[in-house]
């Protein structure tokens, strides 16, 4: 496996007396092609990059209910049925409460037989990996865990600093990968997980709000592979679906009213378009609330102000909610430019839909004529604003009030083309105040007040 540059000879301990090790051109270093093992689990295996390295040490972190336990079983059982050796480790649930989930997957025959140990002494583990030596091993979770030669309580940076160790030196000498699963509090808090990603070989975190059907897998450090990708799960009745069609059942659920844009992100490598929803509402707090949900907090602080300051669209006094559809989190800089699209929209009580958009003079052309597929109107109330298919957005909103360009431009409005929405506002508008003139023709039927005063 190709671990990384030359530990073949390695002279005594520093400071005199080791022997000197003769420097190798990086040239000419072989590094085999690593046999990688799927996990039958698409999604999971490019996130990986190309499937789970022999031997390495994966590191699932996510809150509790996320389904890391789901997706690990469901791994498992996929290599069982590819005839590979494999063991669970449940330190945390019941043999019996393992199987009650196993049987209810999709996959469920194979999941039966996943060779499965509840036990939470790390000798016990240990010493069964020596003789089980499986290909792929799961450990859930490494906080639950604990060496009795240790004083500390399971779950202590001291434990799970000594539980991943001692599993990565067994591992690594039979070739086993192991799965490590940790828990992270919503605040990514809990000294657990976080104190290990220096020791792993990669990082990968399942992410998305537990009561919400969709998730996202992507990885924060991988040593085999890229870390910008990202996988899309729904949690299903039996067990985690991949969703592949992921911008389709956003923008098809996309509700066009006032509040709602559709933002071209990037989940790592691929395009996604999400809804990204916002609600403006008068507070009776003296301190209004901001709420998020699948953007960043402070990220909307910057938004607000650049808003106040920028755009002419002041909500200081309101409460302000701001949502990404489906639970899916969009940590990065190109979403600010839908929050803002969503809130002004919010704030002004006006649709953002190509229609709106008709006479704006957007950057990037959008051929309005060429529309093949237009919506159908569904709320006769809002004729307008049901015909046509919702705004596309993407751009990072600058400090002056300037918009700047992120990364995978093409990629973004080629997504957005692909499901219908011809209209998209993009960084080349130039500024903020530029972008919000779509605003500025409201729908007859609910011309709000706030527009005279601009
Ligand atoms: P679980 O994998 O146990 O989460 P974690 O190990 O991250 O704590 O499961 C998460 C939730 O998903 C749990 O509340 C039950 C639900 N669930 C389903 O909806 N469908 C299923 O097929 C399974 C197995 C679980
Ligand atoms: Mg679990």
């Amino acid at each position: 496996m190709a671990r990384p540059v030359a530990r073949a000879r390695r002279g005594g301990a520093s400071g005199g007396g080791g022997e000197a090790v003769a420097p190798v051109a990086l040239g000419e270093v072989r590094a085999e092609a690593v046999a990688r093992l799927s996990t039958g689990i698409g999604e999971l295996d490019r996130v990986l990059g190309g499937g789970v390295v022999p031997g390495s040490l994966v590191l699932i972190g996510g809150s509790p209910g996320i389904g890391k336990s789901t997706l690990t079983t469901m791994a498992l059982a996929n290599l069982v049925a590819a005839g590979r050796r494999v063991l669970y480790v449940s330190a945390e649930e019941s043999a019996a409460q393992i199987k009650l989930r196993a049987e209810r997957l999709g996959s469920a025959p194979h999941a039966l037989r996943i060779p499965t140990i509840a036990e939470t002494d790390l000798g016990a583990v240990l010493a069964t990996l020596e003789r089980e030596r499986p290909d792929v091993c799961v450990v859930d979770s490494v906080q639950t865990l604990y060496s009795a030669g240790l004083s500390g309580a399971p779950g202590s940076v001291g434990q799970v600093r000594e539980v991943a160790g001692e599993i990565m030196r067994v591992a690594k000498t039979h070739g086993t990968a192991v799965l490590l699963v940790g828990h992270v509090t919503k605040e990514g808090a809990l000294a657990g997980p976080r104190v290990l990603e220096h020791l792993v070989d990669c990082v990968l975190q399942f992410e998305g709000e537990r009561e919400r059907t969709y998730r996202t897998l992507r990885a924060l450090k991988n040593r085999f592979g890229s870390t910008s990708e990202a996988g899309v799960f729904e949690m299903r009745s039996d067990g985690l679906v991949e969703v592949l069609d992921a911008s389709a059942r956003f923008v098809g659920e996309a509700t066009r009213a006032p509040g709602s844009v559709v933002l071209a992100a990037m989940e790592g490598s691929r395009p996604l378009l999400v809804e990204v929803q916002a609600l403006v509402s008068e507070s009776d707090l003296e301190i209004p609330r901001r709420v998020v949900s699948g953007i960043d907090r402070n990220r909307l602080a910057l938004v607000l102000a650049v808003l106040a300051r920028h755009g002419g669209v002041g909500v200081g006094s309101s409460d302000v909610f701001v949502n990404v559809v489906g639970g899916v989190r969009v940590d990065e800089p190109g979403a600010d430019l839908a929050v803002a699209l969503a809130v002004a929209s919010a704030a002004r009580g006006v649709a953002l839909t190509s229609a709106s958009a008709g006479s704006t003079d957007l950057a990037r052309p959008t051929d309005l004529a060429g529309l093949t597929d237009p919506v159908r109107a569904t709320d006769p109330a809002r004729p307008g604003a049901a015909e046509s298919p919702p705004l596309a957005c993407f751009g990072e909103l600058g400090l002056t009030g300037e918009l700047r360009t992120v990364a995978h431009a093409e990629r973004r409005i080629a997504e957005a083309r692909k499901f219908g929405l011809q209209t998209i506002v993009t960084p080349e508008i130039g500024t903020l105040r530029a972008a919000l003139r779509i605003l500025r023709r409201p729908e007859p039927a609910q011309a709000p007040r706030e527009l005279a005063a601009r």
